[in-house]
């Protein structure tokens, strides 16, 4: 007898260090789709609502989307730029924002948008108003959006602190107290948000 079971098509946009993990986690699981501005088979700017729409032109139909993209500067309130609040909008808040405002007209029924955020709306240290803010923006979107479109698609938000991988490449200068986390369980945290039948929930993927 034949195995009739389908993989699942999955869409991730990033594979950087919260990507990479996410990835080879998603990987056992189903058919990825690997998306970012310098792809060269599905390349993609999630700054630019046109740029999405033409990614899902490509990719057809997916039963579920994975973001891991998306970028904020660190800066203290008081000498951030209007340059860095709204690439910082555009980019991870919009951004997102808009591959759920795209993405879920390319899902299969059953299908799942699962967001990026992370620990700095969860946490108090200094200069991080930008990506505390535009966290809690995407949190609450993430509930709202799944309060309303409950019969439709599933949506949550993972939110790990920081990944070891990032801390030992950039140095942990100013969030030594920041709690670490290991990639594996980051993976791990996306997989059960495709998995599990959980919407409008944010994941913490909490570190020590
Ligand atoms: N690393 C951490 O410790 C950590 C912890 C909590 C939350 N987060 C959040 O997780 C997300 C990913 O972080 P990361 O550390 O994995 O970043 P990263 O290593 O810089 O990787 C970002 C990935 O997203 C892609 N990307 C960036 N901007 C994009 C855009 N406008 N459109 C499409 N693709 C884009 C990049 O590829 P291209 O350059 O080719 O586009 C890359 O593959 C961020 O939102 C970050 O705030 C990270």
């Amino acid at each position: 007898m034949g195995d009739c079971a389908k993989r699942m098509k999955i869409v991730v946009v990033g594979s950087g260090d919260i990507g990479g993990y996410v990835i080879d986690e998603l990987k056992k699981i189903g058919d990825l789709v690997i998306a970012s501005r310098s792809s060269k088979e599905f390349p993609v700017d999630i700054s630019e609502k046109k740029s999405i729409e033409g990614l899902f032109k490509r990719v057809g139909l997916c039963d579920h989307i994975v973001c891991t993209a998306g970028k904020t500067a660190i800066a203290p309130f008081k000498e951030a730029t209007d340059e860095q609040f709204q690439n910082s909008i555009a980019s991870k808040m919009m951004g997102q924002m808009n591959l759920v405002r795209v993405g879920m007209r390319h899902l299969n029924k059953g299908g799942s948008i699962t967001l990026t955020t992370g620990g700095f709306s969860h946490f108090l240290f200094p200069n991080v108003i930008i990506p505390a803010f535009v966290n809690a923006a995407l949190e609450r979107f993430v509930v709202n959006v799944a309060f309303e479109m409950k019969n439709h698609f599933r949506i949550n938000a993972v939110s790990p602190d920081l990944l070891k991988d990032s801390a030992d490449r950039y140095g942990t200068k100013g969030f030594e107290a920041f709690p670490i986390v290991m990639g594996e369980q980051v993976g791990k945290a996306y997989r059960n948000a495709i998995e599990s039948k959980v919407t409008g929930s944010v994941i913490r993927v909490e570190g020590r």
